[in-house]
């Protein structure tokens, strides 16, 4: 049962944020515009057999030409905050060296028509668009690569630094890995599997030195990290699923958040890491772990898992699989299973809003000194019923995305009462929610077939129209009853006023 919008709005906090989330590469297109410089992402979508039915990225939604149309959504939507990612490659070509004043220009025009209409910017340095020279000389498998982020992060500093009010470094560098690097179902599309460890590393390094370039730049703004967290749930008491379950949650999970909030990786990888031959410095984990303002966590779904190839009988030799790794493809160590009795969503995730609590607790129990949390990504793709009225006066097309509320609704309460007083993470300060997402785009792999927006937007037309959920919205956040102050109000006014 959803429950009811008021019952909702008084449920959250006064000076709680709600926001709307995209990513530069899901939306803007505008590939070869201005100088932009191509990227890794741009390569991999265009081989055959990348993208779902070959759909391309180039154009997308055409933010970059309508920006002020979509900034205009985000207003009239009444949303606090806005969280996009800088394009690497628009801004600094090559990933190193000259920047391209142009593309820089986007993004100082864009902060300062959020902030002229009081939505306050929450910045994503890196949402895996990889300049190409970049992936070229070993992407993440390069050190260096860390090194370059860390200089993009100044370059951000000094041209936004003054007025935007939340950074995020990297975007779920678990999924870059897994994807990216170990299953090669993203760019630069390499399948590496175990081999592929030291993008961990050397993501999370870049994480450091990108806060280390930010703070010694002296932005106001508060920073963090974003890193995606699923509860690992065993299909059954047994002890293969358990330890299926637990290596799981060790490489999707702990791999990520360890060294950020403990400083250390867990056991089982650094045991890993021996057959990588692949060194953790001190120092690096010194960076690493910097205290943050904020910890952003991504949740859609929690994750249930089962020992074996998927259909086939658990291995024999399962019980000394751990050791194994480096010679066996992990899906046929383990895999994911449906979860029994749960509605998905297009992309066959379970909806188990309860999970969220579980994820919070998870994390509340796991580190102790975690900062505040804002949940920086939540919501759905569903299949959207579009009705054409075939009257233009009426909005022309209606979308009743009524399970899309439905998810956000149960999540977002979730989410409060999980960390409320006696909640299962009542020790967690949770600052805001951020909807994935403001608009449909170009979902990774999956290219326009996962819609998540708000607002639809139609491929051919580049129409955007408002669907259900973004009314819905609209309503929740002016029934709530805060915020009692801007969320920008700690940051200077504008620089200049758009026309
Ligand atoms: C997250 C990504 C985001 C989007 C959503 C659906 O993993 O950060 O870009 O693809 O999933």
């Amino acid at each position: 049962m959803a429950i009811s919008d008021l019952g909702l709005a008084d449920a959250i906090p006064p000076d709680f944020t709600l926001g709307v989330a995209t990513s530069a590469f899901q939306i803007e297109g505008a590939a070869d515009a201005d100088g932009r410089g191509p990227s890794g992402w741009d390569v991999f979508a265009r081989q055959p057999g990348h993208i779902v039915d070959g759909h391309s990225p180039m154009v997308s939604c055409d933010h970059y030409h309508r920006m002020h149309e979509d900034v205009a959504l985000i207003k009239a939507l009444g949303a606090d905050s806005y969280r996009f990612s800088l394009s690497w490659p628009r801004i600094q070509p090559q990933g190193s060296g000259p920047v391209n004043k142009a593309g820089l220009d986007f993004y100082d025009r864009l902060v300062d028509e959020l902030l002229a209409n009081d939505i306050s910017p929450m910045v994503t340095l890196y949402h895996w668009e990889t300049p190409l020279a970049l992936d070229e000389a070993g992407g993440w498998m390069n050190r260096d690569t860390a090194y370059r982020l860390g200089d993009f992060a100044d370059i951000a500093a000094q041209a936004l630094g003054d007025r935007v009010r939340r950074w995020v470094t990297v975007n779920e560098p678990a999924t870059v890995t897994v994807n990216g690097y170990a299953l090669g179902i993203h760019a630069p599309g390499e399948s590496l599997f175990l081999k592929a460890l030291p993008t961990v590393h050397h993501q999370l390094l870049g994480h450091g030195l990108a806060v280390q370039a930010l703070r010694s730049a002296g932005v106001p703004g508060e920073i963090g990290i974003t890193n995606v967290y699923s509860p690992m749930v065993p299909a059954s008491d047994g002890a293969l699923d358990k330890i299926s379950a637990g290596l799981m949650d060790a490489v999707q999970n702990r791999l990520f958040a360890d060294p950020v909030l403990l400083g250390k990786y867990p056991a089982l990888v650094s045991a890993a890491n021996m057959l990588t031959s692949f060194s953790i410095d001190d120092d690096d984990l010194a960076l690493i772990s910097q205290p943050l303002d904020f910890y952003g966590l991504n949740y859609y779904m929690p994750t249930r898992v089962a020992a074996g190839a998927s259909g086939d009988p658990v291995p024999e030799a399962m019980a000394g699989a751990l050791g194994d790794l480096g010679e066996t493809v992990p899906g046929a160590l383990l895999h994911i299973t449906p979860w029994p009795g749960a509605e998905t969503t297009a992309y066959g995730w379970p909806i188990v809003p309860e999970y969220l609590s579980v994820a919070l607790a998870e994390l509340s129990e796991r580190y102790p000194d975690l900062p505040p949390v804002f949940i920086t990504e939540g919501g759905a793709s569903f299949d959207d019923r579009i009705t054409r009225t075939g009257d233009p006066a009426e909005g022309d097309v209606v979308i009743a995305d009524e399970a899309r509320i439905r998810y956000l609704a149960d999540h977002i309460h979730t989410a409060i009462a999980a960390t409320s007083a006696g909640g299962a993470a009542e020790s967690i300060a949770l600052r805001g929610y951020y909807v994935w997402s403001l608009l449909d785009n170009f979902e990774w792999q999956a290219g326009y077939q996962q819609p998540f927006g708000l607002v639809h937007v139609d491929f051919s037309s580049l129409k955007r129209t408002p669907k259900a959920s973004y009314y819905w919205l609209q309503k929740l956040l002016s029934a709530r009853r805060g915020p009692t102050a801007p969320d920008d109000s700690k940051l200077p006014a504008p620089r200049r006023t758009i026309g």
